[in-house]
C-alpha cells in the first residue's frame, strides 16, 4: 500500500520550548493510524501542522504526496480536519452549519445537498439534523463535528480526542462512523486519543508520543507483545542482583529488574557532585515481564513468602497499552 501521509522530523518550536521533537511516521492509504499520548505530549501540536492550522517550525510532510509547506491548498482538499474544540455556529441547525461548511470548501447546489445528507446519515443526526446546535448534547455537537469534516469527501481524515465529554451512546456512534468510512468508503485515518482502549479497538498501528517524541510505534498487537503477558511491580525492602536473577528464573516470568529510582533533582550551584543524594524512594521496586502473568503471581508471592521478604506494595498490570506505556516512561497515560 502507498503512504497517504509521510512525515519526517516534524518540529514545533516555541521559543526554547519545543512542543514537538523531530517526529517521524507515515500512514498508508486506507489505515487507521493512532497517536496515543497523554496531556501536552504534542498530539494537537502535531496535525495542526499536518492541516496547516500552524507552520512548523522545521521538517516537512506529504499527504498523497503534496508538500504541506508548498502545496496546503491541495493537502486541504485531500485533508479533513475534526478539530479537538468545537467549531460551530450555536444558534445555526446542524444541517445549516453543514451547509455552511460545504460551501467554504466550494461545494454548492445539489452537490452541496447531497453531501450534508450523507455525512448526516454517518454520524447518524438525519432526525435532528433540523434542530440548533444549542440544543445538542455534547457527544451530537461532536458528530455535528465530525460530519463538518467529512462534508467535501476528504481521503484522509484527522479526528482529534474525539470522545473527550462525550456521552457513551455518541461514543459508541463515533466509533461505529471512523470504523464504517474506513471499510467502506476506505478513508485513511489519523485518531489521536489519549484512551487506550480507543486506540486498541479502532487502530491498526499506532504511535505512543510523550513530551513531543514518538517513543515506539508498531501494530496494537505487537506493542502489547513487548509484555508478553503482563506485567507486575512489586515493593520489597531489600533487592540485590542474586534475587533479580531468582525472580527471573521462576515459572511465568520473563525478566525481573529494578525499577529505575526518580531522577535526583538538579544540583544546587556550589554544592559537591560527589556528594552522595538521598535516594528519593523508600522501597525499591522490580518489575517483573511476565510470560503469563498469573502464572508468575503465584510463583513470585510463593518464592517471597519462602524467603521471609515481605512485600511491601503489589500491582499487576494487564498486557495493554496503558501498562507499554507505563513499561516505556514510568508514567501513567491519565495522571
Ligand atoms: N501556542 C503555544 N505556545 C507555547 N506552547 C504551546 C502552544 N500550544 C501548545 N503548546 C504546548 O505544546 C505542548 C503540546 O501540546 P498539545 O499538542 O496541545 O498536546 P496534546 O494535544 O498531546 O495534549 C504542550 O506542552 C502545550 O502546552
Ligand atoms: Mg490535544
Amino acid at each position: 500500500m502507498p503512504a497517504i501521509l509521510e512525515v519526517e522530523n516534524l518540529t514545533k518550536k516555541y521559543g526554547d520550548f519545543e512542543a514537538v521533537k523531530g517526529i517521524s511516521f507515515s500512514v498508508e492509504e486506507g489505515e487507521v493510524f493512532g497517536l496515543l499520548g497523554p496531556n501536552g505530549a504534542g498530539k494537537t501540536q502535531t496535525i495542526s501542522m499536518l492541516t496547516g492550522v500552524i507552520p512548523p517550525t522545521s521538517g516537512s510532510a506529504r499527504i498523497a504526496g503534496h508538500d504541506i509547506k508548498s502545496d496546503m491548498n491541495e493537502v486541504k482538499k485531500i485533508n479533513g480536519l475534526v478539530p479537538q474544540d468545537l467549531a460551530l455556529y450555536p444558534t445555526l441547525s446542524a444541517r445549516a452549519n453543514l451547509n455552511f461548511f460545504g460551501r467554504i470548501y466550494g461545494l454548492g447546489g445539489n452537490e452541496l445537498k447531497e453531501r450534508v445528507e450523507d455525512v448526516l446519515r454517518i454520524v447518524a443526526l438525519t432526525d435532528r439534523a433540523d434542530q440548533k446546535i444549542d440544543e445538542y448534547s455534547g457527544g451530537m455537537k461532536r458528530r455535528v463535528n465530525i460530519a463538518a469534516g467529512l462534508v467535501h469527501q476528504p481521503q484522509l481524515l484527522f479526528l482529534d480526542e474525539p470522545t473527550v465529554g462525550v456521552d457513551p451512546q455518541s461514543r459508541n456512534h463515533i466509533f461505529e462512523s471512523v470504523q464504517r468510512l474506513n471499510r467502506e468508503r476506505g478513508m485513511s485515518v489519523v485518531y489521536t486519543s489519549h484512551y487506550m482502549e480507543e486506540v486498541e479497538l479502532l487502530c491498526n498501528r499506532v504511535a505512543i508520543i510523550d513530551e513531543g517524541k514518538i517513543i515506539a510505534m508498531d501494530t496494537v498487537k505487537n506493542l502489547i507483545g513487548i509484555l508478553g503477558g503482563g506485567m507486575i511491580y512489586i515493593g520489597l525492602e531489600e533487592v540485590d542482583d542474586a534475587l533479580l536473577e531468582q525472580l527471573t528464573g521462576l515459572g511465568g516470568v520473563k525478566e525481573a529488574m529494578l525499577v529505575p529510582p526518580p531522577v535526583a533533582p538538579p544540583l544546587a550551584e556550589g554544592e559537591d557532585p560527589e556528594k552522595e543524594t538521598e535516594p528519593v524512594t523508600s522501597n525499591p521496586i522490580v518489575k517483573i515481564v511476565a510470560e503469563n502473568s498469573q502464572q508468575a503471581v503465584v510463583n513470585v508471592i510463593s518464592f517471597l513468602n519462602d524467603q521471609d521478604r515481605p512485600l511491601t506494595s503489589l500491582e499487576i498490570l494487564e498486557p495493554n497499552l496503558e501498562s507499554v506505556f507505563l513499561h516505556l516512561t514510568g508514567k501513567k497515560l491519565r495522571e
